[in-house]
């Protein structure tokens, strides 16, 4: 074994989804290695431990996991279970931690920023229950990357991450496993697969689309192996380090060519994409595009006819920036509804403590107690289960559902790579006047209430603060504005608007005034020179 000195690297502060850089960054001698042993020593060493290990597949995927899996050996880590080909999705990654009673799992991925050596990279650890390490646990690991003064590696031969089966580095165990077969397992105690298969056998049609990414084997073993899609149902289904040159973010932006095939002439029934490491989905049916808000709504509202959510749920939870749409079907439910920051990490309290059972975010994440992530694979066969079991079109399903509940329009609006100081005035330019708005009109709204969110964690007590500006208008119309913590470049803030309809149900031209008046109310062009976002969803 060999300790090698190191010292403390600049900006190795994990976001909301861990440690995302340049992949050029982490591939800087002793970067990745600086973070790697400051996890396990900030989660009080790795000695005797067990851990997952894998990632999306993107560049750098490989060689990273065969420098973890050396280091884990040398800090006396008893076992390292991999993916094969150090493929894992983000999802699967969590049912393999809780499946196997492991001491938590380390995750490769950016999730759906691009790949490739000039595109991003990413890490993350995830903690013995399957989620994403609470700020407590990202706080030590940060904490330690500013003191640390060395790291453990030993001096081996990388591993045949190829080759399933039993394996070794120094005296570490190292297993590699398939990284489908268990997350399959669970996915059918879950869903009613009989269902799902009489309906594709009687002619439903689908298109997955994943992206290049770590979903393609998933997808096709389900879909096309076990419920007998015909093969070329899952499109773009193999792995590639840069994800085909694209962006592997399932949005009616990034997913453009699912998108035209199911506005087109010969739609299928049924389309769907996920993202980079496989915890995002997008649904989409024959022209009907569903938001993730929806979705949420919609799964919410038809839980019971899927055998694993047969009794109903215990409760719902969204991130405050979702729209309020499965709010309507908590409160018609009488279940609870809980409201938390963005990132998947705040679901995973309310989670253990069987206080909500489903949970989503508008950025097209959708999960369920199941795992600790958020899970694009299981979005999709939750759609396929509801439909079999409802025999309706998703476009019936959605007018349907907003006859029944009103409709929640909702947009995000995305202003990327904007300088540092410019968006901290901007938000700093609102943050001051919270108190001031209320009265004040901006274009045909006038704001009724506006405050900066703040969550009080109702199981641990923990308080998280600067959480998102919110600005009710009267009428009902929200505006929240915050920046994002995942962006890799400058600043990018996100703008949600929100306008509640119950009975014009189809005009998008309700989110206008809205969008007008929160241009005008932050600034947009005063700050950073535009009113039009980089990418709208
Ligand atoms: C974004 C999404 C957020 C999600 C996160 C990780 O974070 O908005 O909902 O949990 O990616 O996938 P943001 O860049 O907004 O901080
Ligand atoms: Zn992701």
């Amino acid at each position: 074994m060999t300790r090698h000195a190191t010292q403390p690297i600049e900006g190795q502060k994990p976001g909301t989804s861990g440690l995302r850089k340049k992949t050029r960054v982490f591939m800087q001698p002793g970067y990745l290695e600086n973070f790697v042993q400051s996890i396990f020593d900030g989660i009080g060493g790795a000695s005797g431990k067990t851990f997952v290990l894998g990632g999306d597949g993107r560049f750098f995927n490989a060689k990273a996991i065969q420098t973890i899996l050396k280091m884990a050996a040398a800090n006396g880590a008893a076992r390292v279970i991999v993916g094969q080909d150090g493929l894992l999705s983000t999802p699967a990654a969590s049912h393999l931690i809780r499946l196997n009673g492991t001491d938590g799992g380390i995750i490769l991925s950016a999730s759906h920023n691009p790949g490739g050596p000039d595109e991003d990279f990413g890490i993350k650890f995830n903690t013995p229950n399957g989620g994403p390490a609470p700020e407590g646990v990202t706080n030590a690991i940060f904490a330690r990357t500013q003191t640390i003064d060395g790291y453990q590696k030993l001096d081996a031969p990388d591993v045949d991450l190829g080759a399933l089966g039993e394996t070794s580095v120094g005296e570490m165990a190292v297993t590699v496993v398939d990284p489908v077969e268990d997350y399959e397992a669970l996915m059918a105690s879950i869903f009613d697969f009989d269902a799902i298969r009489a309906m594709i056998a009687g002619g439903f049609t689908i298109s997955f689309d994943a992206m290049h990414a770590v979903t393609g084997p998933y997808a096709a073993k389900i879909l096309e192996g076990t419920l007998g899609a015909p093969a070329g149902s899952v499109v773009n289904g193999t792995p590639s380090p840069d994800f085909g040159g694209g962006h592997p973010d399932p949005n009616p932006v990034w997913a453009r060519a699912l998108m035209d095939r199911m506005m087109g002439e010969d739609a299928p029934d049924f389309g769907a994409a996920s993202d980079g490491d496989g915890d995002r989905n997008m649904i989409v049916g024959r022209n009907c595009y569903v938001s993730p808000s929806d979705s949420l709504a919609v799964l919410a509202a038809n839980a019971t006819p899927v055998p694993a959510y047969a009794k109903g749920l215990a409760g719902v939870a969204r991130s405050m920036p979702t729209s309020a749409a499965a709010d309507r079907v908590a409160e018609r439910l009488g279940i609870g509804l809980y409201e938390t920051p963005t990132g998947w990490k705040f679901f995973g309290n309310l989670l253990d403590a069987g206080k909500v059972t489903i949970c989503g975010e508008e950025s097209a994440g959708t999960g369920s107690d199941h795992v600790r992530e958020k899970d694009g694979l299981w979005a999709v066969l939750f759609w396929l289960n509801l439909l079999a079991a409802r025999k309706l079109s998703v476009a019936e399903v959605m007018a349907d559902h907003w006859a029944t509940y009103g409709r929640n329009y909702y947009t995000r609006l995305d202003f990327e790579a904007v300088p540092t100081e410019a968006a901290a005035a901007l938000m700093d330019g609102v943050r001051d006047r919270l108190g001031d708005l209320p009265g004040q009109s901006f274009g045909d709204l006038t704001v009724e209430s506006a405050d900066e969110f703040s969550y009080h964690d109702p199981v641990d007590g923990s308080e998280s603060h600067g959480q998102g500006l919110r600005i009710w208008y009267e009428g009902g119309a929200r505006a929240v504005l915050r920046t994002s913590g995942t962006g890799t470049e400058g600043a990018t803030i996100r703008c949600y608007l929100e306008a509640y309809d119950a009975e014009t149900l189809d005009d998008p031209a309700k989110l206008d005034p809205v969008r007008t008046a929160t241009m005008e109310l932050a600034g947009f062009r005063t700050h950073i020179g535009r009113t039009e976002p980089d990418v709208t969803t």
